[in-house]
C-alpha cells in the first residue's frame, strides 16, 4: 500500500506541553499532544495536509456539521515497545472503516497516503508522548467533519479530515454493570448503526444517562425490531461466556465491525476457546445467568480494550456475574496487548 505521505507542511509549536501532564492520573480523552493534523477538501479535491500546533480553528456558523451531523470518526492507539519503537495496530482495518462511514455519510474518502502517511508524520513528531509499558498508549482520533456553509439539507462540498492524539490509560475507570435496552435503539437496518458516524453516539447519549442515574455504565443494545437479540454496547462489541464457549453477535448494518472484535476472535481460536458468531439472544443470557452457566460477559472496543462487565439489569431484575480470576476476558486480554506492546511475537502481523 503507498502511504507515502503528500508533501506535508509542518509548523512546530514553540513550547511542548509534555512537562505539564501526569501520564500516571490520566482521565480518557481530556489531554492533547501538541501537534494535529489538518486536511481541507475543496473544488472536489483533498489538498496538501498540514502538521501544526494544536489549536482550535474557525468554523462557519451554517457549516453542515452543526445542522445535519455529517461527522464521522475513528478510533485508533500506538504504543511503544521496550525499544522505544511506535506500532499501530492494524491500521488498514482502521482507515477501510473509515472510508466506508465517508461512503455512508455522503463523504468523499480519505487517500491513504493522507490518513495512513499523515499518521506516521505526526506520530513520529510526537513519538514522546507514547509512553513505555502495558497500560499506557497513545489515542488516536482521525476524523472528518462537514465544513461547506448553507443549510440546506445537502451534503457539503467541504470538508475538513484531521487526526487529534491524546494520551491515554483506561477507558473505564471502575466496575462496569450494564442495562439490556428494551425501549430505546442504537441502530436500525438500513440505518447508520455500522458506520462510525457521531450521530450514532449522541443518540445513545440520553439512554445512558438514564442508566447511569440508575447505577449502570453502560447499555447493551438490542435490535431495534424485538428487543430480543444482543447486539454491542455503544463503545465496545461484547462477548458472553456460557460454558467455555464464547458468543458474539455477527456485524450487521446495525452493530460497529470493532477491529477488536475481530482480533479476539482469531485470537480466540487460536487459544483454542470455542467461539460462536451468532445471533445472542437475551432469553438465553438470562437463561444462563439463571442456571450459573453464564461465565462472562465483556466488551471489546479500541478504547476499553477488554472489560469486564459485572453484571447486567433485565426487566428491572440484576444478575451478578460470578466473580473469578480465571476468566477468558483476562487471558484475552494479556495475549492481545502483549502483540500490541510487542512482547510476544506478532504471528497475524497485526503490528506496523
Ligand atoms: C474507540 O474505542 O476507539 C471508540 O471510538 C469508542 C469511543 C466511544 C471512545
Amino acid at each position: 500500500m503507498d502511504t507515502t505521505p503528500t508533501l506535508i507542511n509542518i509548523t512546530r509549536a514553540t513550547v511542548s506541553k509534555i512537562g505539564s501532564v501526569d501520564f500516571e492520573n490520566l482521565t480518557f480523552g481530556n489531554v492533547f499532544t501538541d501537534h494535529m493534523l489538518a486536511c481541507e477538501y475543496s473544488n472536489g479535491a483533498w489538498q496538501a495536509p498540514v502538521i501544526k500546533p494544536y489549536e482550535p480553528f474557525m468554523i462557519d456558523p451554517s457549516a453542515k456539521v452543526f445542522h445535519y451531523g455529517q461527522a464521522i470518526f475513528e478510533g485508533m492507539k500506538a504504543y511503544k515497545d521496550e525499544h522505544d519503537d511506535v506500532w499501530l495496530f492494524r491500521p488498514d482495518e482502521n482507515y477501510d472503516r473509515f472510508n466506508k462511514s465517508a461512503a455512508r455519510l455522503a463523504m468523499p474518502e480519505v487517500p491513504e497516503n493522507i490518513f495512513i502517511g499523515g499518521l506516521k508524520a505526526l506520530l513520529n513528531i510526537e513519538r514522546e508522548w507514547v509512553k513505555k509499558g502495558k497500560g499506557n498508549s497513545l489515542y488516536i482520533r482521525p476524523f472528518m467533519i462537514a465544513t461547506g456553509s448553507g443549510v440546506i439539507a445537502a451534503p457539503s462540498t467541504q470538508y475538513r479530515f484531521m487526526i487529534i492524539l491524546s494520551p491515554a490509560r483506561s477507558y473505564y475507570s471502575g466496575e462496569v454493570k450494564v442495562i439490556i435496552a428494551e425501549h430505546y435503539s442504537r441502530a436500525a437496518n438500513g440505518g447508520i448503526g455500522a458506520a462510525k458516524a457521531a450521530g450514532n453516539y449522541s443518540a445513545q447519549f440520553y439512554p445512558t444517562k438514564l442508566a447511569n442515574e440508575q447505577g449502570f455504565q453502560q447499555i447493551i443494545w438490542t435490535d431495534d425490531a424485538t428487543h430480543t437479540r444482543l447486539e454491542e454496547a455503544g463503545t465496545m462489541n461484547v462477548f458472553f461466556r456460557i460454558n467455555d464457549t464464547l458468543y458474539t453477535a455477527p456485524t450487521s448494518e446495525r452493530i460497529l465491525d470493532g477491529v477488536t472484535r475481530k482480533s479476539i476472535i482469531e485470537l480466540a481460536a487460536r487459544e483454542n476457546i470455542p467461539v460462536e458468531v451468532r445471533p445472542v439472544l437475551v432469553s438465553e443470557i438470562v437463561a444462563a445467568a439463571e442456571n450459573g452457566t453464564l461465565k462472562e460477559i465483556f466488551g471489546a472496543g479500541t478504547a476499553a480494550v477488554i472489560n469486564p462487565i459485572c453484571g447486567f439489569s433485565y426487566k428491572g431484575k440484576y444478575y451478578e456475574l460470578p466473580v473469578s480470576e480465571d476468566t477468558f476476558a483476562a487471558e484475552l486480554k494479556e495475549k492481545l496487548t502483549n502483540i500490541q506492546y510487542k512482547l510476544a511475537e506478532d504471528t497475524f502481523g497485526w503490528t506496523v
